[in-house]
């Protein structure tokens, strides 16, 4: 099976165990096991995760997982 993490550019492999949402801590690993899982919006993942759900200071970032993730 493919690695996920292919897709994503070497800048967005960074820090995967660090908190992607400061806000609710929330590791960057976390918001990308939900994208792969199926979750292809914001909103989706703000559910299943909690990320974005403060500020929404990290949206841009969760937005950018979801492009580089959902794209073939
Ligand atoms: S860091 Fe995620 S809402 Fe602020």
């Amino acid at each position: 099976m493919d690695n996920p993490l292919d897709k994503l550019p070497p800048l967005l492999k960074q820090g995967l165990d660090k908190n992607l949402c400061v806000c609710n801590q929330v590791p960057k690993m976390v918001v990308i096991n939900a994208i792969v899982n199926g979750a292809n919006t914001v909103a989706e993942i703000q559910q299943q995760t909690c990320a974005t759900d403060g500020t929404g200071c990290c949206r841009r970032e969760v937005e950018r997982l979801i492009e580089c993730l959902c794209s073939d």
